[in-house]
């Protein structure tokens, strides 16, 4: 299979995943058995769509999908040749976003709508041919949608660890060792997918140098943890990390105590998003699991959010430990439905973790503190290894 699927432009109003749209592009050829198929998929503007609609189908006017079956292109001796193309796909953003409103749908429904409806035009159905081939190719489309909603969503859960304690127990002694560093490397080989690491206006724990080196030796994916404050954001922009957390920070607290409240710094926010966006390093939200926080952290253009999990694992209750959960569920499956990328953490230990790894619309887990705090008694690499071994197991047994 061979999807090449690409956004000509993002649009100013909200992100376009591409990461997900490919995901479900995914699903549709693998229900319609098209494995071996490739097609180029390209989403454009308003005026690119109507000028290619005018030039090809002497319309001249923005229309939603345009799809070009590549046999069509081929003259007939050609066209008996066996290919495995299918031919490209074109889809107005713009259009998707307005019909999206319209119909009461969210922007990657409609998206997704959008890729189903031109790769069955690629393939022969046509709803313009009768109304028995429209109701044919309704049909399909709704059987398509389910199929990808009964989908894992996510690929299994990855595990990013924060080695951020390696560095407190280094600098309660003001020496150099423990070094987080070696930390980073014992966490990837024992299967680590992610290194984390908080830089906090105070450096109680890492240090500009541990980020420079981890930046060196960290073959994963080094998630830069901080605050967005000038000086932070400078050290940032200069590291290039695969990607920044924006979380509140808070000179008294012990841990990162709440989400950030995004909705009510929206234009800071934005801002920073946006020197990140610039210099190619896409930017997760810390929030707590509250539609509103999602929401504005989709309107800003985040292109993550990390949610919370911290309420959840300190519930005193069975009880209320479910209704936290709860929220977890919920809003995760809010911020997939929008297009934002979703990890979760804080809190999560071997006895909490799996219920959350379960969660199909959650991409990584960021853990810390209980890794490193049972790594004092197994060794890291055990430790690693015994979380993984949950977040493996946590989608047959939820
Ligand atoms: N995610 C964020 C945003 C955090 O601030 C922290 C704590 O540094 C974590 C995840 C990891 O939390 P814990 O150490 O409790 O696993």
């Amino acid at each position: 299979m061979n999807i090449n699927l690409h956004a000509k432009y993002q649009p100013a109003y909200c992100r376009v995943n591409t990461r997900l749209l490919y995901q479900n592009t995914v699903h549709v050829l693998k229900s319609l058995r098209l494995t071996h198929q490739s097609l180029s998929i390209l989403l454009i503007d308003d005026e690119e769509i109507r000028s290619i609609n005018h030039h090809y189908r002497h319309i001249d006017k923005a229309t939603n999908v345009l799809s070009f079956p590549f046999n069509e292109a081929l003259d007939t001796i050609v066209s008996t040749l066996p290919v495995n193309e299918l031919g490209d796909v074109f889809i107005s953003i713009d259009t998707a976003y307005r019909e999206a409103q319209e119909y009461n749908q969210s922007f990657h429904e409609r998206l997704t709508w959008l890729i189903i409806h031109g790769i069955l035009h690629l393939i022969g159905y046509d709803h313009e041919r009768s109304p028995e081939d429209a109701l044919t190719m309704f049909n399909k489309e709704q059987d398509l949608l389910t199929y990808i909603h009964t989908q894992r969503r996510c690929p299994m859960t990855k595990l990013a660890i924060n080695v951020d304690h390696v560095a407190t127990i280094r600098q309660a002694r003001g020496i150099n060792k423990p070094d987080p560093v070696a930390a980073a490397a014992i966490c990837e080989l024992a299967g680590a997918e992610g290194i984390v690491v908080h830089l906090r206006e105070d450096r109680r724990h890492i240090q500009e140098r541990d980020v420079r080196l981890l930046r060196e030796t960290v073959t994963t994916k080094l998630n830069l943890e901080m605050g967005a404050n000038k000086e932070i954001i400078k050290i940032a922009l200069a590291t290039k990390p695969e990607m920044v957390t924006l979380v509140p920070e808070k000179r008294q607290e012990l841990t990162t105590e709440g989400g950030l409240d995004v909705a009510s710094q929206k234009k800071k926010l934005a801002k920073t998003i946006e020197k990140f966006m610039a210099a190619g390093i896409p930017v997760s939200l810390f929030v707590d699991p509250v539609p509103k926080q999602i929401k504005a952290a989709h309107d800003i253009g985040a292109t993550f959010v990390e949610l919370h999990t911290g309420a959840y694992c300190d519930a005193p209750t069975e009880y209320e430990q479910e209704v936290e959960f709860d929220q977890i569920v919920t809003a995760a499956e809010k911020a997939f439905q929008m297009g934002l990328r979703v990890n979760a953490g804080h809190g999560l230990d071997f006895h909490n973790t799996a219920p959350v790894a379960a969660l199909d619309t959650i991409e990584e887990l960021s853990i810390g503190h209980s890794i490193i705090s049972r790594a004092v008694f197994t060794g890291l690499d055990q430790a690693v290894r015994d979380m993984k071994e949950i977040i493996q197991n946590a989608s047959s047994m939820y």
